[in-house]
């Protein structure tokens, strides 16, 4: 009985409602929950203990929500955060997205979620959202994972946590994540189930999936993982870097001179370049690129005072987002900011039943302490590339084509490493009679650029990335027109 009065609870406080005939579905619905859950470890009231009923300053929705924490290490005391929006058109028979921001150390509430594909923005005085029509969920239920602890509202008990968090750890945890959560939304568990991120998450990405493939040779229980999708993706030291110095140079950002100079002096290979090579990237940073943002080359740069956090040492394991002042194109980059108000207020975290222990350090966008302190890091994740190629996985790398910090041709330089053969040569792609931008399918992966997209692609593309994603999702190569 009390969890049937939590239920109705929850319920009406979502919908607001008062007819009676609705609250006797609800109390049949109540009753079956509990029926279900006492089957099944009582899970419908874990999940109901994590639906939102809904966000301050929210306009209206159709589509259920849930967020809370799952716990991926107990002993450390490692807990995740997540937040579900489901699909409002018959989410039970749409996949389950999960989508991962990089840096690292961003957090997929602050973008993925509130500035990119997500079906809320955050309005110009943080006091409200609006929709965004784009969103993803249209089409998929997006799963958005702070990971990993120390990101957002993701926390450890064990401070020395995020001092030792790399690669692995990432890994590692959000495969236990997504096990227990999948334990507490039973409903999801034989779900078709697709990983998707941008930037540094072009590890996180692959390297969860591999995790997920080595855990479903021994369970008994696999999750139904169909493919991956990363964008402006960090995928290897080597390529990425050579590519990126060709980007500045082909883009006139920087002289031949300092492109010769680069070239011949630095390793690329390397985490931590000689002095040398610093010192020419740190000419070519302050003297020749001028003030622009190295996010979307052609965009004004954000005139904000803090606005330049961004160094080039806060690259280093590159490719955090960062704010950008666009104020003719319909949105609002610097959302970031409002980002950072919304989610520190009390009623929200409330609402997200988020910070529930009290974490001794304010929400941010991303985290300086773990990005600074980050462990282990692939040099390549090409061999995964080929791992999940071979293990069937779909697998698609877009690309906005006016970034510079994890450009396109760094992604190419990457991707031919690969040597795959090509299945539909290379054209252009289609969104409203526009050329969205130019793709290549090959056997095993599809390569999609995206026109005049800077390093956030839904944000700065959103109609375009919406139709990637379509595509991606029924497995057919992008429109020819
Ligand atoms: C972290 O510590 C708090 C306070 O002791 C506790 O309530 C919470 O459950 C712990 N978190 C985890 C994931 O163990
Ligand atoms: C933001 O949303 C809130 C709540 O809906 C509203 O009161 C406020 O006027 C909005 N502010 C702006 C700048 O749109
Ligand atoms: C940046 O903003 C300040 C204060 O709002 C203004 O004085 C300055 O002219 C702006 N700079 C640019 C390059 O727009
Ligand atoms: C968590 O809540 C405390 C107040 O209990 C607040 O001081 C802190 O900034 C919050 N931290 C996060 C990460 O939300
Ligand atoms: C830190 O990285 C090293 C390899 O560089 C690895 O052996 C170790 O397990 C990592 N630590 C954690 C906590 O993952």
């Amino acid at each position: 009985m009390f969890l049937a009065l939590q239920l109705l609870h929850s319920h009406s406080s979502s919908f607001n409602m008062a007819n009676n005939t609705q609250i006797l579905n609800l109390i049949s619905m109540a009753l079956l929950l509990l029926f279900v859950s006492n089957s099944e470890g009582y899970s419908a009231a874990e999940e109901e203990a994590d639906r939102i009923s809904a966000l301050p300053g929210q306009p209206k929705v159709s589509f259920p929500q849930f967020s809370g924490y799952v716990t991926v290490n107990k002993v450390a005391g490692r807990a995740l955060f997540y937040w579900l929006t489901e699909s409002p058109n018959s989410p039970s028979s749409k996949p389950l997205v999960i989508w991962l921001n990089g840096g690292p150390g961003c957090s997929s509430v602050a973008y993925g979620a509130s500035e990119e594909i997500g079906p809320f923005r955050i309005n110009k005085s943080a006091s409200g959202l609006y929709l965004n029509k784009f969103s993803w969920n249209n089409v998929a239920n997006l799963l958005f994972l702070e990971t990993p602890a120390g990101v957002g509202f993701s926390y450890t008990n064990r401070s020395s946590d995020l001092l030792d968090t790399g690669d692995r750890r990432t890994a590692m945890d959000s495969l236990e994540f997504l096990i227990r959560w999948l334990d507490r939304f039973p409903r999801y568990k034989n779900r078709e189930v697709y990983i998707t991120g941008e930037s540094y998450a072009g590890h996180y990405v692959p390297q969860l999936a591999r995790q997920i493939m080595v855990y479903n040779k021994k369970s008994k229980h696999p999750i139904n993982l169909k493919g991956i999708m990363v964008g402006n993706a960090v995928t290897d030291n080597y390529y990425d870097n050579l590519g990126t110095v060709t980007y500045w140079w082909s883009h006139a950002m920087i002289s031949d001179k300092t492109y010769q100079q680069l070239i011949n002096t630095c390793d690329f290979r390397r985490q931590k370049e000689s002095n040398e090579c610093e010192s020419l990237y740190s000419y070519a940073m302050d003297q020749e690129f001028g003030n622009i943002d190295q996010y979307n080359i052609y965009a004004p740069p954000c005139n904000n005072s803090d606005g330049n956090r961004f160094t080039r040492h806060s690259m280093r394991l590159p490719h955090r987002p960062h704010s950008i002042f666009r104020q003719l194109s319909g949105y609002d980059p610097c959302t970031e900011k409002y980002a950072e108000i919304y989610y520190n207020r009390p009623d929200v975290q409330k609402a997200l039943h988020a910070n529930t222990t009290g974490i001794r350090y304010k929400w941010t966008a991303c985290s300086e302490v773990l990005n600074r302190n980050w462990n282990d890091t692939d040099g390549s994740v090409l061999p995964i590339y080929k791992e999940i190629i071979a293990g069937g996985l779909r697998v698609w790398v877009f690309s906005g084509d006016v970034d510079s910090v994890v450009p396109v041709t760094a992604t190419r330089y990457s991707l031919a490493q690969l040597k795959l053969s090509t299945k539909i040569p290379w054209y252009p792609w289609y969104v409203k009679k526009q050329v969205g931008g130019w793709t290549e399918v090959y056997e095993g992966l599809t390569f999609a650029t995206v026109r005049g997209a800077g390093h956030e692609v839904p944000l700065f593309k959103p109609r375009a990335a919406l139709q990637l994603f379509k595509s991606f999702l029924s497995g057919e190569p992008l429109p020819k027109a």
